[in-house]
């Protein structure tokens, strides 16, 4: 504004000037010139506003021209942002629709929006069968109710979360992906879609299944050789393992935890395996020297199991099956529960079935007389709370199970 009142006087300040010439021009001359003369002398105010008038005009017409350049370089700067813009989702679009990894995204109300050849190649569906159409179509009947809990969740989270959902290819197959995924909001944070990546691990997991397959029979393949070894106890690794997992289930053991359970049930005298033949398979009593030797065997599983990593965490049973509530065990007369729990599970399982069973020495205790000894052991020998288990267990299933 300053500026403009500044040229505003300056050419007030000009056409005074410029008629005031003109004035003492017209004097000097004479002629026309005396009816400008007439006219600045009758109307000075005429002559202002006209020259306000010629001063808005020209300041207006330069305004104009000024807003039409900064008009043009803002429209060019527009048409640089638009195709810049174009070109980077034409290259995100041809990132997505290239990439390995299947991406799928979908509205807040769960129908398919978009995705990727990947996807297509996962599903076998093709665009017309899938846009549009609810997730619930690409689950196996079996796990849909699941997947969509944990699709659920992830919606309702706002976090990545990586999890297994299985999917359906058209032809039946079911393929396990893992998947993680995240909202995608508005300024205003309104949840506009969900878009989620997928990782085909079917053929790895397969891998991992079949590599378990081959740890479990190497190690079932040890107990035959143990019991092959040790005749009197033929059976006694099959049989026990079942019933040792029931109670441990009944005791609220974690279902990751009870494959050890079940690999250290079946390898609990492995440590036999150093038992020198004369002591082993000793037809009468061992005498104090060997029952010393035959103590080792525990001990002997130790050493040989913990140099294994994926056995590591089944030691429990074959280095602690002989150790006693109340101390008196062996190798290292551990104490109620310093005892690992699978230890004392396996205890309690172990004794019954011996002497449940036939052995060269002694013929088979009847179930009660052996459940009678068992619960006579509680606190001794025994777990308590694992014996009331075990009894209760048996007393249900009417000594059904072996
Ligand atoms: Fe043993």
């Amino acid at each position: 504004m300053h500026g403009l009142n500044r040229s505003m006087v300056s050419f007030i300040v000009m056409i005074a000037l410029v008629l005031g010439s003109s004035h003492r021009g017209f004097s000097e001359v004479g002629g026309g010139g005396s009816v400008v003369l007439t006219l600045w002398d009758s109307h000075p105010v005429l002559i202002v506003i006209t020259g306000f008038f010629l001063l808005a005009l020209v300041y207006l017409t330069t305004m104009l021209s000024t807003a039409n350049k900064k008009n043009e370089t803002l429209s060019e700067q527009l048409a640089t942002s638009q195709a810049e813009l174009l070109r980077d989702r034409e290259y995100l679009n041809s990132l997505s629709r290239h990439a390995n990894a299947p991406i799928i995204t979908w509205s807040p109300g769960y129908r398919i929006t978009e995705f990727n050849r990947a996807f297509e190649k996962l599903t076998g569906r093709t665009r017309d069968e899938v846009l549009g159409k609810h997730l619930e179509i690409l689950f196996p009947d079996e796990s849909r109710l699941e997947s969509m809990k944990h699709i659920d969740r992830t919606v309702a989270g706002e976090f990545w979360e990586v999890i297994d959902i299985p999917i359906k290819h058209k032809s039946g197959r079911v393929h396990s992906v893992l998947w993680n995924s995240a909202n995608i909001k508005s300024p205003e944070g309104k949840l506009i879609a969900t878009i989620a990546q997928g990782q085909d691990i079917t053929e790895r997991k397969k891998s991992e299944e079949d590599l378990v397959k081959a740890y479990d029979a190497t190690i079932k393949g040890w107990g035959y050789a143990v019991e092959l070894k040790d005749r009197s106890t033929e059976n006694h690794s099959q049989r026990v393992t079942g019933l040792v997992l029931t109670i441990a289930e009944e005791l609220g053991v974690k279902a990751e935890d009870l494959v050890h359970i079940r690999r250290g049930a079946f390898l609990h005298d492995i440590g036999k395996m150093g038992i020198p033949d004369d002591v082993l398979l000793k037809p009468g009593e061992l005498n104090a020297a060997e029952w010393d030797i035959m103590y080792k065997h525990p001990e002997y599983a130790h050493e040989m199991l913990s140099y294994i990593d994926y056995l590591r965490p089944a030691l429990d049973i074959p280095y602690c099956h002989h150790e006693k509530w109340d101390g008196s065990g062996y190798p290292r007369g551990l104490k109620g529960t310093r005892i690992p729990l699978a230890a004392r599970i396996f205890a309690v399982v172990d004794v019954y079935d011996a002497l449940t069973s036939d052995r060269p020495y002694r013929r088979a205790w009847t179930k009660e007389k052996a459940l009678e000894y068992i619960k006579e052991q509680a606190g001794k020998h025994f777990d308590p709370n694992v014996v009331d288990v075990f009894v209760n267990h048996l007393e249900r299933e009417g000594f059904k199970a072996d």
